[in-house]
């Protein structure tokens, strides 16, 4: 699909399918509208009154224009109130046109958005990325694919002239939210600790990245017990990714992502039982899936900072190998740790990951992990948790979600709360009580982080979305791609 920025009024636009947007409550024909609606003999008019077109937000209506036209079809989209317009209501809009032109079967398309907060670029970028995302359509796994009819092969956007290069910046990220998708859908059969490897290698020589694989004996080397803990049960080996993208020049910052690599959470010996979406397991890799689709976007924008992208990639199983419940890690800053539960894994594996990433002396370290079920009961499935011990971070990462269009919320990282970690005979325990669940799954990540800014995302609810949300179609979503990649590019 090609995307195009262009000035062609919509009066003189030629081709399958214009769509065109309203304000709530500003449904007026008026200026090159009026002219449009008498250019198709008040076709327009009849549509909006047929269909009570009002502007409310997410509404939409379409009707074929006169034989011999020189457009086809004619799209309404309604943006909601004039005051509420913002970015995000922009990539929206966007995605439901693409929707709505697929549904419809058109092969070209017009789109005629209003420019928000006076940023043509801005808008170019979450039009392009509301389109693309919302197009992506996985079919990796079927025989025979349903999705046969026309394709979209041409959209343009009118009014956004010159604007090539947001275009282009927005097809970068999608890139790397589409792998963040295909990775997380993919079966626990299919992405493996060794595909993720292979997968980081893949990004590493198209675009140039150093990368580096520890297998389980360097990790042995590094004193990597909690991580390999957790790796024990596994037919399969583990991989430690580090994958670094380095500017030409010196970096005006340093950073890493960790995400939380697990392509498989059975929960071990504390195993997941009956309706505990043991099934739905395979997601447990968000973490990696989104570090690792940053990374894509990052190689192609080419900014002046260097990134360390990182994940301890394994599988949490059983087998005569694995971990008992009770069992004691050593972590390779030297705390111990006593597994009171072998399904808070996670945690194991971010804690070396941590403390690797400490080690490259960097200016923050974000970790982004589907890591507690209590998050998901605190913030459902549109909203990540965020904890950090640095208010500048925070203030960083909620922008850049901010304009991201995915949702983060800042939780406590109330010390209080640690007292229920205490073992009795270890440095502390994997598991608290239930109550705060998140939050203390948090603060034991705390203790693998000495002076770096750190942030910790939990994402275990919106990885994965049931239903058709703005860009995400159901399935994976992605999340939060383009959280990272705004947070890398940004100034501060
Ligand atoms: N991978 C799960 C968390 C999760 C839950 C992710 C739902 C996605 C959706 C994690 O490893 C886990 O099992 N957490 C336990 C922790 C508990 C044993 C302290 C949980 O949340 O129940
Ligand atoms: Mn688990
Ligand atoms: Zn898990």
């Amino acid at each position: 699909m090609e995307i195009r920025a262009t000035d062609t009024p919509r009066l003189d636009w030629t081709g399958d399918a214009l769509a065109v947007s309203f304000f709530e409550d500003a449904v007026e024909l008026t200026g090159d509208l009026a002219q449009l609606d008498e250019k198709f003999a008040g076709v327009l008019k009849e549509l909006i009154e047929e269909t009570e077109f009002k502007g409310s937000v997410g509404s939409s209506a379409v009707t074929r224009v006169g034989a011999g036209s020189s457009i086809r079809k004619i799209m309404l989209v309604g943006l909601g109130k004039a005051d509420t317009l913002s970015l995000d209501n922009l990539r929206r809009a966007a995605a439901a046109i693409a929707r709505l032109a697929k549904r419809e079967k058109s092969k070209t398309l017009a789109i005629n958005l209003p420019v928000v907060n006076d940023d043509p670029r801005a808008t170019a970028q979450v039009i392009t990325e509301g389109l693309v995302l919302a197009l992506h359509l996985d079919n990796r796994f079927k025989s025979d694919p349903e999705d046969k009819g026309a394709k979209l092969e041409q959209v343009d956007l009118l009014g956004l002239e010159n604007q090539e290069a947001a275009i282009t910046k927005a097809q970068q990220i999608c890139d790397g939210v589409i792998l963040a998708r295909e990775l997380v859908a993919a079966p626990a059969n299919a992405v493996t600790p060794i595909s993720l490897a292979q997968t980081a290698e893949k990004i590493a020589s198209e675009y140039g990245l150093s990368l580096e694989i520890l297998e389980k004996e360097d990790c042995e080397k590094l004193g990597m017990g909690s991580f390999l803990g957790v790796a024990q049960a596994s037919d399969l080996p583990p991989k430690f990714i580090h994958l670094t993208y380095k500017p030409k020049d010196t970096p005006r910052r340093k950073l890493a992502i960790v995400g939380k690599g697990l392509t498989f959470d059975s929960g071990g010996l504390n195993i997941k039982g009956a309706g505990s979406g043991i099934e739905t397991m395979k997601i447990d890799m968000g973490g990696a899936a989104a570090t690792f689709g940053a990374a894509k976007a990052i190689a192609q924008l080419k900014p002046d900072v260097e990134v360390h992208f990182i994940s301890a990639a394994t599988e949490n199983m059983i087998s005569g190998r694995a971990l008992h419940p009770g069992d004691i890690l050593t972590a390779s800053n030297g705390k111990t740790i006593e597994v009171n539960n072998t399904d808070a894994e996670g945690r194991l594996t971010l804690a070396d990951a941590l403390v690797f990433a400490e080690k490259l002396e960097l200016d923050a370290i974000v970790d982004l992990a589907t890591l507690t079920g209590a998050c998901v009961i605190a913030l459902g499935n549109d909203i990540g948790g965020m904890w950090s011990t640095d208010e500048t971070l925070v203030t960083q990462l909620k922008a850049a979600s901010e304009a991201a269009g995915e949702k983060l919320w800042q939780m406590p990282l109330e010390e209080k709360y640690f007292e229920g970690m205490k073992s009795p005979i270890a440095d502390m325990k994997n598991t608290g009580p239930r109550a705060g669940g998140s939050i203390t799954a948090a603060l034991f990540l705390k203790q693998f982080v000495k002076e770096t800014p750190w942030a910790h995302l939990d994402i275990a609810g919106t990885v994965w979305s049931d239903k058709e949300n703005g860009c995400n179609n159901s399935g994976a979503t992605g999340y939060p791609v383009r959280t990272l990649v705004n947070w890398v590019l940004s100034d501060s």
